[in-house]
């Protein structure tokens, strides 16, 4: 039996968690992480416009965590956000920021009696094996909902209605549905087939 390699997942996030074992889980990549205990993922988030700096400087945070865990290969950042076309480059890098401090409901009211609902989601993974950095984008267009729909996902899952879909929101499609649309879905599907170059 082929043996699983081990990556470090460094995110508190457990619906990336979530997503990223059901991507990379069948392609041999058991994915760890160090969600729960007192143990907690403390990435800084430097202020930049691109996710892909974003991502980068988190891993270069990431040693730390390599160094205290247990028997890994590789180690992996994310750094995803939310675009809204009516209100450009927002929230974008601060979509963390802003759902907390906005909520979904905040984010309706902000586009009440919007004609133009179009957004997009962006996903940069980085993942480091050794000394060899794999870099993988995915991006997945669609519109803001008028109402909160659905209970699975997380984050802005319950407003999003990806384009390629059904008009249904992420949050009411099942995981596998949500990879096969997603920018998290698409990255980690680049992700895969960078690692399947490498041989
Ligand atoms: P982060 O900075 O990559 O952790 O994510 C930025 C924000 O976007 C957080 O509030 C996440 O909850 C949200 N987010 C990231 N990915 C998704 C997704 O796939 N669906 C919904 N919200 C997401």
């Amino acid at each position: 039996m082929v043996e699983m390699k081990r990556i470090l997942f460094l995110t508190s996030n457990e619906g990336k968690l979530r997503e990223a074992k059901h991507a990379l889980e069948p392609w041999g990549y058991e994915i760890v992480s160090i969600v729960g205990g007192t143990n907690k993922v403390q990435l800084v988030e430097v202020q930049a416009r691109d996710l892909v700096t974003v991502a980068l400087s988190k891993i270069e945070q990431a040693e730390s965590y390599v160094e205290n865990a247990h028997q890994i290969d590789g180690v992996m950042v994310e750094d995803a956000g939310f675009f809204i076309d009516a209100h450009p480059n927002f929230p974008g890098v601060y979509s963390a920021h802003i759902l907390e401090s906005l909520g979904l409901e905040g984010i309706l009211r902000l586009m009440r009696g919007r004609r133009e609902r179009g957004a997009e989601f962006q996903s940069t993974i980085v993942l480091q094996i050794e000394s060899e950095r794999f870099v993988a984008q995915g991006s997945c267009r669609g519109r803001l909902s008028e109402e909160i729909r659905g209970d699975g996902g997380f984050g802005y899952d319950p407003l999003f209605i990806p384009e390629d879909g059904d008009g249904r929101t992420f949050a009411e499609m099942s995981i596998d549905e949500k990879k096969a649309l997603s920018h998290r879905g698409h990255a980690m599907a680049r992700l895969v087939t960078l690692l399947e170059d490498r041989g």
